[in-house]
C-alpha cells in the first residue's frame, strides 16, 4: 500500500479548525517536516503515562481514546476525520494523558514536537486555542473516571 502524499495547505485549513487559526505560512511550516502513518485497527498509537513527542490529524478512520479506571480500560472518546490528538503532551510537556487506540484502520496526519513548538512559538493564539481544548478534554476525561 502506497504512503498517500501530505495535504496542501488550504486542505489543512479544511480539515479541521485548529488549522485555519494558522496563516498558510504556519501551515506550510508544520506541513514542512509532517508525516503520514498509515495504521490497522486495534494498534496502540500512544499510550497513557508515556512520553509523548507527536501530534496527529485524523485524515481517515477512527481511534478510540481511553483512560485507566482503577485497572480498566474506561472509554473516553471517539474520533474521526479532522480530529486532533496527543497535542496535550507535546503543549503541556506532559505524560500522555490517556490511551489512543485504531478503531477503524486510519490514515493519519504526524506532527513532530519540534515544528509543533516552533509554530506555536509564533501563533500565541494557537497556543491559546490548544490550551482550551486540552482543559476541556482532561475535565471530560476526569468526570469520566469513577471517583472523580
Ligand atoms: P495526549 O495527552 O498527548 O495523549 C492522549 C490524547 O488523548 C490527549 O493528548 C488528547 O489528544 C486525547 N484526549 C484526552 N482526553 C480526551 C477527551 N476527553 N476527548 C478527546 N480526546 C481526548
Amino acid at each position: 500500500m502506497s504512503i498517500p502524499s501530505l495535504p496542501t495547505s488550504d486542505e489543512l485549513a479544511k480539515m479541521s479548525k485548529l488549522f485555519s487559526l494558522l496563516d498558510e505560512a504556519g501551515r506550510n511550516r508544520l506541513l514542512a517536516s509532517a508525516s503520514r502513518r498509515q495504521l490497522a485497527a486495534s494498534e496502540v498509537i500512544c499510550r497513557e503515562g508515556e512520553k509523548g513527542d507527536e501530534f496527529f490529524v485524523v485524515v481517515s478512520g477512527k481511534v478510540s481514546v481511553s483512560a485507566d479506571d482503577f485497572g480498566t480500560a474506561k472509554s473516553i472518546a471517539h474520533l474521526g476525520r479532522g480530529a486532533f490528538f496527543g497535542e496535550m503532551a507535546v503543549v503541556a510537556n506532559q505524560p500522555r494523558s490517556a490511551t489512543v487506540t485504531v478503531v477503524e484502520a486510519c490514515d493519519l496526519l504526524v506532527f513532530g514536537r519540534e515544528s509543533v513548538e516552533s509554530v506555536l512559538r509564533d501563533y500565541p493564539t494557537v497556543r491559546q486555542a490548544l490550551g482550551a481544548v486540552g482543559v476541556r478534554r482532561t475535565e471530560e476525561l476526569l468526570e469520566k473516571l469513577s471517583g472523580s
